[in-house]
C-alpha cells in the first residue's frame, strides 16, 4: 500500500535518505526544503516510483508550516506519515559568544527545530484524525539531548524538547491509532558535518564508537521507515538510539 510521506529538510543529508527509503518502499514522498530547492529538485528527480513532489517553505512561519502540510495533502491524495527531520544546528558557546549572538542562537535553534516540529505536527495530526487514518509521526532528534552540545547548547535542548514532545503526544494521539516516536543519531556522515569528520577532529569522532566509525544517513532511514512501519506501533513513544554504543544511556 503506497502512502503519502512528508520528510521535512530532505534535499540532503538524513532527509534525503530517509525519503529515498520511504519512496524505495512504494510510498509516494513530498521533499520538502527551505532553501536548498535545487537540491530538493534533483532529489526528487532522484526517487524511485512516482507521484513525488517538492514544497519549499521557511517552516519557522507558522502559516507556512501549516501550508506545506495542506501541500502535502493535495499533491499526495492524504498524508499518513510525518518526518520531522529539518533542524538548525547554530554554534554559540556560551564563553565565546555575546549576549546578543547568544539570545539570537536560541530563538532561532527553537523555532526549526521545536516550535516548527510542533507546528507541522499539529497540522499533519489534525488531517490525520479528521480523514481516521492510522498516521504516523517520526521526530528526528538527536545523541545531543543526553550527551550535551558545549559548543551548541541550544541544539541539545532543542532535541530534548523535540523527544519529549514525541513522547506527549505519543500518549495523546495513541486514541486516534496515530504513532509517535523519535530516533537519536549521534554523528551521521552528511554534508552538514563533512568538514569536522574529515578535519581532525574527525578521528577522535569516529573512536567514540567502537565500531570506529559514524553512522551513514541509510542506517538512520532505515530506523525511521521502522518506526513508521505498520508493525511499529508499540514502538509509540520510543526514543531510538542510534549511535553505534558511542553513549549508553540509563
Ligand atoms: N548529521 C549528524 O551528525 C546528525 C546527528 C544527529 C542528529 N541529526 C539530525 O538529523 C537531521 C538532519 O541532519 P543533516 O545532517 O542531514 O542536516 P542538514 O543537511 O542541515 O538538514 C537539515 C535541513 O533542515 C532544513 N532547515 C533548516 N532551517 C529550516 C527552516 N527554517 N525551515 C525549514 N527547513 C529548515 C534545511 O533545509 P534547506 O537546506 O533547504 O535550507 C536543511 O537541509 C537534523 O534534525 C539533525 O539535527 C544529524
Amino acid at each position: 500500500m503506497s502512502r503519502g510521506v512528508v520528510v521535512t529538510g530532505a534535499a540532503q543529508g538524513i532527509g534525503r535518505a530517509v525519503a529515498t527509503a520511504f519512496a524505495e518502499q512504494g510510498d509516494r514522498v513530498a521533499v520538502h526544503y527551505s532553501t536548498s530547492a535545487a537540491a530538493a529538485e534533483a532529489t526528487v528527480a532522484a526517487l524511485p516510483g512516482e507521484g513525488h513532489v517538492v514544497i519549499g517553505g521557511d517552516l519557522t512561519d507558522p502559516a507556512r508550516a501549516g501550508s506545506v502540510v495542506a501541500e502535502a495533502v493535495a499533491a499526495l491524495g492524504g498524508l499518513d506519515v510525518v518526518v520531522n527531520n529539518a533542524a538548525a544546528m547554530i554554534r554559540h558557546p556560551l564563553a565565546e559568544t555575546s549576549y546578543a549572538d547568544w539570545q539570537e542562537a536560541w530563538r532561532e535553534t527553537f523555532a526549526v527545530n521545536v516550535l516548527a516540529a510542533a507546528n507541522v505536527s499539529y497540522c499533519a495530526a489534525r488531517h490525520m484524525i479528521d480523514t481516521g487514518r492510522a498516521g504516523r509521526i517520526v521526530n528526528v532528534g538527536s545523541r545531543g539531548a543526553f550527551r550535551g552540545e558545549p559548543d551548541y547548547p541550544a541544539y541539545g535542548a532543542s532535541k530534548a524538547a523535540l523527544h519529549a514532545m514525541g513522547q506527549s503526544l505519543a500518549v495523546s494521539l495513541a486514541p486516534h491509532g496515530i504513532v509517535v516516536a523519535s530516533v537519536a543519531p549521534g554523528f551521521v556522515e552528511t554534508e552538514r558535518v563533512a568538514d569536522v569528520l574529515s578535519g581532525q577532529q574527525g578521528a577522535d569522532i569516529r573512536a567514540q564508537s567502537p565500531f570506529g566509525r559514524v553512522a551513514t544517513p541509510e542506517e538512520v532511514a532505515a530506523a525511521v521507515t521502522y518506526l513508521a512501519s505498520p508493525g511499529a506501533t508499540w514502538s509509540s513513544g520510543a526514543i531510538l538510539d542510534l549511535n553505534g554504543a558511542s553513549y549508553l544511556r540509563t
